[in-house]
């Protein structure tokens, strides 16, 4: 297995909220970066969402303009997988659909040295299931970053079937590397973090589509009432309502009857209403 010490040069196959933000704390604190998706543009909105948050890191003081410049610099956008060839640990993070995750999985196992360790930032679905799509399982791991990534300072770190114990402390210390702190999870549906989110935020969705109280005020009670940063309709509009349903489908599936989709939440993704990123989800946005 290609250590620790040894790594230099992050992939990241997947330009999108979570791929972009995962290329910016790796370059941030120092390494290369070879950011990957299949088409220019995507490519292109993958460093307008990295400008814009290395800017607001440089307005609020967080990071100073010559840091967040060089950032940028070490960060390298492709639309061809084989430009991953000489990187020393990779990070994917596309679509959560599981067959698009064991394509990917499939192509950089051919692509990439075989001593590199492969993560997924899967949310929801099963590590050892993408890791049986390469073959070298024993070097698939989950790194589970959050929302808003140059931000949240948490990243899971999720042990497949077959993950090997060295890689698994390599995660831990890797994610440390980028300035976060860590918890581990078994591979089970949702892991930690969604397990327990996901039920959460839909039954936000029941309570407001049941008439419990307005949505600002479920949201203001559970943020009052429990101390965190956003109740839970303006967290799945932050997530995404698409992926809040594709997660809790996954739940679903996998855990039963208690973690079946709200209705709502259901009806607001097939009329294209996914949150912050249509302009529209339980709350309107400019
Ligand atoms: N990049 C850089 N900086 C950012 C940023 C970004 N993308 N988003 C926010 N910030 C900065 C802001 O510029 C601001 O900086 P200053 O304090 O210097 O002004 C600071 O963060 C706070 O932001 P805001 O003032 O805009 O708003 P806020 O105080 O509500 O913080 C938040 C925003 C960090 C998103 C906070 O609301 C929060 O932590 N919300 C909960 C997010 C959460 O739970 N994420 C996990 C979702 S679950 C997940 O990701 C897993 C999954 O699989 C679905």
């Amino acid at each position: 297995m290609r250590g620790f010490d040894s790594i230099d040069r992050i992939g990241v196959v997947g330009a999108g909220t979570m791929g972009s933000g995962i290329a910016q704390v790796a370059a941030t604190n120092g390494y290369d970066v070879v950011m990957r998706d299949v088409e220019t543009d995507l490519v292109e909105e993958g460093f307008e969402t990295i400008d814009e948050s290395l800017s607001r890191l440089v307005d609020g003081d967080a990071l100073d303009r010559e840091a967040a410049d060089a950032a940028r610099e070490r960060i390298e956008g492709t639309t061809d997988l084989a430009d991953l060839a000489d990187c020393d640990f990779v990070v994917e993070a596309v679509a959560e659909n599981m067959d698009v995750k064991r394509d990917v999985f499939g192509d950089l196992n051919e692509t990439v040295d075989e001593d590199v360790v492969l993560a997924t930032n899967t949310s929801t679905l099963s590590i050892t299931s993408i890791a049986s799509a390469t073959d070298r399982p024993e070097l698939v791991v989950g790194l589970h970053f959050m929302n808003p990534v140059p931000v949240m300072d948490g990243v899971e770190v999720v042990v497949g079937e077959r993950t090997d114990d060295e890689v698994v402390s390599l995660a831990h210390g890797l994610a440390e590397a980028l300035g976060k702190e860590t918890w581990e999870a078994d591979d089970k549906p949702g892991f930690v973090s969604n397990r327990i989110l996901m039920p959460w935020i839909n039954e936000g969705i029941r309570a407001y589509d049941e008439r419990v109280a307005t949505r600002e005020d479920i949201d203001r009670g559970m943020r009052l009432g429990t101390n965190v940063p956003m109740g839970p309709l303006e967290l799945a509009d932050h997530v995404g309502l698409d992926v809040c349903l594709d997660a809790t489908e996954t739940l679903h599936e996998e855990l039963g009857d208690r973690y079946t989709p709200a209705y709502l939440l259901r009806r607001k993704v097939e009329a294209g209403d996914l949150g912050k990123k249509t302009g529209r989800g339980f709350y309107e946005y400019e």
